[in-house]
């Protein structure tokens, strides 16, 4: 029966294959729920959002998308607790990055109630689709590209918002072994990094498959311009740890403003962890792996959560991380996922309850 909820159209699906998912051994991001949301933006508005069966996209082979790029997008989790309650994570943050990201691709921001109200009625309709067992979720996919016509480069007059949702598990099955970056650049300055664009992503991938046939698994990314500071860790922010301090670089239009970032930093300082936000050179890095003074390093990124770096290559040579009894990863892992899926207190107000 379609119904209407919250003002927005939904279409429900007639054929639900939610009987052919094995939750008990979720990949990340390969099923996808039985709906989705969609609201396209045509002479010079968005029109109002619905919900539809997940379906196949039409467009135009001369759609802009395709030849230029234009599209920007998030990525969110939703947990469900032990009472079956839906809870969201910081989601006015990915939908403020999402708008950030839009204006940088020339692509019209979305009004708040339309992101904020389609999500929250696609989680209702799909809310069976939302995993329970520990380390699943449901991971979000809000995206705008350009859907309309013509080979002029120039900024499309239709746009499609769209968000698709994956039950899903863990990013990454172990700790991850990194390359650390001499050549290629993911971003540059005055350029998109700090933008979730598509092209972002695929201007990644040659310069990781490189990286993957040397043995590696990621590339940890340097400045553009001198390969001497890190920055990233493939679609992660990164942190690394040198006696006990944990050391991040500060977000810049070459860095992603990570929601896990922030997260960790704030969880970190208030455990009474000793935080820096500030350049750190590869240099450092390495003298500290030759030192002994290097404990940890790891990601943090909502698909992957606190993603542990087992030893990384640099110049040719590998550098291992030390196995530590009660590394700073695990604990502020357990911390955040303790209050995303409502096991413990959030004295942030970070989490956001899906009514
Ligand atoms: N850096 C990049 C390049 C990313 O793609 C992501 C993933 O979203 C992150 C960092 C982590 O950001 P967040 O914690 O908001 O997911
Ligand atoms: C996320 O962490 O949600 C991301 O968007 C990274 C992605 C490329 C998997």
């Amino acid at each position: 029966m379609n119904t209407t909820t919250n003002a927005i159209e939904v279409i429900k699906t007639k054929a639900s294959k939610i009987n052919e998912v094995d939750f008990d051994n979720l990949k990340f991001g390969s099923v996808f729920s039985d709906h989705m949301l969609v609201c396209d933006y045509k002479d010079g508005k968005w029109e109002a959002p619905k919900v539809v069966p997940y379906q196949n996209i039409s467009l135009d082979p001369s759609a802009k998308i395709f030849h230029y790029g234009q599209s920007v997008f998030e990525g969110m989790k939703a947990y469900k607790d032990s009472e079956g309650k839906v809870w969201l994570f910081r989601p006015l943050d990915n939908f403020n990055r999402l708008n950030i990201s839009s204006k940088r691709l020339a692509i019209p921001e979305l009004p708040e109630a339309y992101f904020m109200e389609g999500l929250k009625t696609l989680l209702k309709v799909d809310s069976d689709w939302i995993p329970e067992n520990e380390g699943s979720s449901l991971y979000i996919r809000p995206f705008v590209f350009a859907s309309g016509n013509g080979f002029h480069a120039s900024p499309a007059n239709e746009y499609k918002f769209i968000i698709a949702t994956a039950p899903s598990g863990s990013y990454f099955s172990g700790k991850v072994k990194v390359l650390i970056e001499q050549k290629y650049s993911r971003s540059a300055n005055g350029g998109v990094g700090f933008a979730k664009a598509g092209g972002n992503y695929a201007g990644q991938f040659y310069p990781t498959q490189l990286a993957i046939e040397k043995g590696y698994q990621q590339v940890i990314w340097t400045d553009d311009n001198t390969h001497e500071f890190i920055e990233e860790a493939g679609a992660m922010n990164i942190f690394v740890r040198i006696n006990d301090t944990l050391i991040t670089a500060p977000t810049s239009d070459r860095i992603l403003d990570g929601i896990t970032r922030k997260s960790i930093i704030e969880l970190a300082q208030a455990e009474g962890i000793d935080v820096e936000v500030r350049k750190l050179s590869v240099h450092e890095v390495v003298e500290a792996a030759k030192n002994g003074t290097l404990k940890e390093m790891f990601g943090a990124g909502t698909a992957a959560v606190v993603s542990p770096i087992s030893g990384f290559g640099y110049n040719g040579t590998d550098y291992d991380l030390p196995e530590l009894d009660a590394p700073f990863a695990n604990h502020l892992k357990k911390r955040i996922t303790d209050i995303q899926t409502n096991k413990a207190e959030d004295p942030f107000g970070w989490r956001y309850k899906v009514d």
